[in-house]
């Protein structure tokens, strides 16, 4: 799967530092105990899963005061909820008390207005203050024992929890090619019609490196590739020495990423000529999710490790509203067909994965037309020398 244009450096400390593909080479690629071992996974989920923002959801998730979401994020647990002034927040979901968990179901609704410990009843406000502590009164120590509060930011409509308190990264900071990418989407007011949720048996890491080279689109791919004339040459992204420019990126008379290659919907207001005409933009937000803006609609995938050789991807499909309100409109043309890319590049990740294990101490190589792999794989081991995070 392609990623967007290497114009424009991320602005990300973390990251800025990649290095540039040397062409026509030939580079090693991570051993298979990057895939396959629990060591490393742990020292993963410390040093780059609860250090950057991970997405979480649509803010509009969230609707009335008390109504509450819990994530699992990198082996922990986060409640998301929202207070009568209608503002999110992000709490670990864990009581002051002696760490039972607060809301066990995964989403629904507050009814009592208040966060209250299924073990003991101690009870918390809607901004996670301590409210009472049944047959003790706590007296001035009450306001040290509120809930413990995680980063949380919005873009674009967009959740995103940052497990790390200290962490002075932006949302926009992580963000490639760059945080304007976007701009022209009116991201912020579309509505999510569609959400898929599956496991993948890959490693995290798996599922990006497929998604950042096309070397494997013509025989994976081909109904993709036949609308992306890019894709059919084996190339993620114009900036190869490939002769196509970014004008050029979907073939003629293609419109967006649907069955037939038509667009299923007005296209978005505000976009530029050149946006509509080369039929996707990318924007990858490491290391959980990217989006494609198409003129039409836009998708969203973000991933989450839940083992180091589980990964699960839950994809979204969205519209203007104004599009979702008239009862005719179908949007089955957008969700089939990229549906169907990702049981693709999933059915490949999976054997990637098992093929890791097949053979003791495997290597593998990467080639030119994979150099944002090995861009990803730079930016890995920047993540992993952070050696304090643990
Ligand atoms: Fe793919």
């Amino acid at each position: 799967m392609p990623i967007s244009s290497k114009d424009t450096p991320p602005p990300n400390e973390n990251i800025a530092s990649k290095q540039t593909y040397p062409e026509d080479q030939i580079h090693s690629s991570l051993t298979a105990n990057h895939y396959l071992s629990a060591d490393i996974y742990q020292k993963e989920l410390a040093r780059i899963w609860r250090r950057h923002w991970i997405y979480v959801g649509r803010a509009d998730e969230l609707k009335s005061p008390g109504d509450f979401k819990v994530l699992r994020i990198a082996e922990r647990e986060i409640l998301l909820v929202l207070d009568r002034s209608h503002k999110i927040g992000a709490f670990y979901n864990a009581c002051s008390h002696r760490g039972s968990v607060l809301c066990e179901a995964e989403s629904g609704q507050l009814k009592s207005g208040r966060i209250i410990c299924p073990y003991h009843q101690w009870s918390y406000g809607l901004t996670g203050e301590l409210l009472s502590t049944p047959r003790i009164e706590l007296g001035s120590q009450a306001t040290s024992l509120g809930l413990d509060r995680v980063l949380l930011t919005e873009w674009a409509g967009n959740l995103y929890l940052n497990l790390d308190q200290t962490s002075d990264l932006t949302i926009s900071d992580a963000m490639i090619p760059g945080p304007t990418t976007l701009n022209n989407w009116p991201l912020s007011t579309l509505k999510v019609r569609h959400r898929m949720q599956f496991d993948i048996r890959c490693n995290w890491k798996i599922f990006w490196e497929n998604y950042l080279e096309c070397y494997h689109c013509p025989g994976i791919h081909p109904e993709l590739c036949r609308i992306v004339p890019l894709y059919q040459a084996g190339l993620a992204t114009d900036h190869l020495k490939s002769g196509f420019k970014g004008e050029d990126r979907v073939a003629s008379g293609v419109e967006s990423w649907t069955e037939t290659g038509r667009a299923i919907a007005p296209t978005l207001e505000g976009l530029s000529k050149a946006e509509v005409k080369a039929g996707h933009t990318f924007l990858e937000i490491y290391p959980n999710q990217y989006i494609v803006a198409h003129p039409d609609y836009v998708r969203q995938v973000s991933i989450l490790p839940s083992a180091p050789g589980v990964t699960r991807v839950t994809a979204e499909w969205l519209f203007a509203p104004d599009v979702l309100e008239n009862p005719s409109f179908d949007p089955a043309p957008a969700i089939e067909f990229c549906e169907r890319l990702l049981h693709q590049d999933a059915r490949v990740s999976e054997l990637n994965q098992r093929g890791l294990a097949a053979k003791p101490h495997h290597q593998g190589v990467l080639i030119d037309l994979e150099s944002d792999v090995w861009d990803f794989h730079e930016y890995y081991r920047t993540w992993m020398k952070d050696t304090d995070a643990d």
